[in-house]
């Protein structure tokens, strides 16, 4: 298969992909899946996805230089363009669950800090994806790649909105912090160890003791629990699958993925060069 063609299929799948958690929840809500409280479900569906979504782009640039597959900088744009498109929908869920009062939403998003950082992301992660197209890259010159950094500042917001909804129970906005702490620090290494595997492995240590601070900090800062706790809680083998342990076997599965594909490089080089050998001795 041409390169072209195997762009033009990860672009086909990729779209695939980001509209199927939208067509499952519309599917669930119509059939009346959604148990009693639909809206509440669908919010927290929506801004879910925004999450996931959002980190998934921001892991794009790291797998193409780790997985040493070029066709993946074409998918990254609509990744974060339906990041947006999540996060827009899950806004426009609760205006629905506010019945459409657009006055009691303005009020709410000014009254509760959750609400008004959640809507600072999104007009972020809104303009970033409407300036995302080759004519604004263009139009904006180099005013385009600083405008674009704002991404960071945005996710780190909105994952302050995603822990402060969350209460007491932040082991999923604990292990999405830990997954960003992991795709910033890769982001922060010198290039020749963005590619090794000394640099991946200071990486997944590093990433680990992050989401361990960032629930002990919470915790301590927020409920006033002793931050001694929670990090004896992370090393008690009974309380296995706390969010670091969770960050730790998703960058641990990295590495071995990476292994992986330099292994299917590697001998697929072999195999080139002994074909192109054997049939310049053919007689
Ligand atoms: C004006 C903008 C926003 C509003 C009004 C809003 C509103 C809400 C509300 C009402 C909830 C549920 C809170 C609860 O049940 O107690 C929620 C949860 C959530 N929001 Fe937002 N949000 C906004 C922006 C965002 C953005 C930009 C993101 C993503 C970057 C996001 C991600 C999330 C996540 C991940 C949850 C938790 C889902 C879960 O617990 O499963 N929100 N939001």
């Amino acid at each position: 298969m041409t390169l072209q063609r195997k762009v033009f299929w990860l672009r086909q799948a990729t779209l695939v992909g980001l509209c199927l958690p939208a067509v499952e929840l519309a599917w669930r809500w119509y059939g009346d899946e959604l148990g009693p409280r639909p809206v509440t479900v669908a919010t927290h569906s929506t801004g879910d996805w925004a999450v996931i979504f959002l980190l998934l782009s921001l892991a794009m640039t790291p797998a193409r230089v780790l997985f040493d597959w070029m066709p993946l900088v074409h998918i990254r744009r609509r990744i974060g363009v339906a990041a947006a498109l999540y996060a827009l929908v899950h806004l426009l869920i609760y205006a629905l669950d506010q019945k459409w009062n657009l006055l009691v939403v303005a009020t709410e998003i000014l009254k509760r800090f959750y609400l008004t950082i959640g809507f600072v992301a999104l007009l972020a992660l809104v303009a970033l994806a409407v300036t995302s197209t080759d004519g604004w890259q263009k139009r904006l010159k180099r005013n385009w790649k600083r405008l674009h950094w704002l991404i960071y500042p945005a996710v780190f917001v909105g994952l302050i909105h995603f822990f402060i909804q969350s209460k007491l129970k932040i082991g999923e906005p604990a292990f999405a912090a830990g997954l960003f702490a992991w795709l910033m620090l890769w982001r922060a290494l010198p290039s020749t160890l963005q590619r090794s595997f000394l640099g991946l492995g200071i990486l997944t240590a590093t990433a680990t003791l992050c989401t361990v601070i960032f629930e002990a900090a919470w915790y301590g800062l927020v409920n006033g629990i002793d931050p001694g706790r929670i990090l004896l809680a992370n090393l008690d083998p009974e309380l296995i699958f706390r969010p670091s342990h969770k960050v730790l076997v998703a960058a641990l599965l990295v590495m071995a993925a990476v292994a992986l594909r330099r292994l299917a490089l590697a001998a697929n080089r072999l195999w080139t060069k002994r074909y192109i050998q054997s049939t310049i001795s053919a007689p």
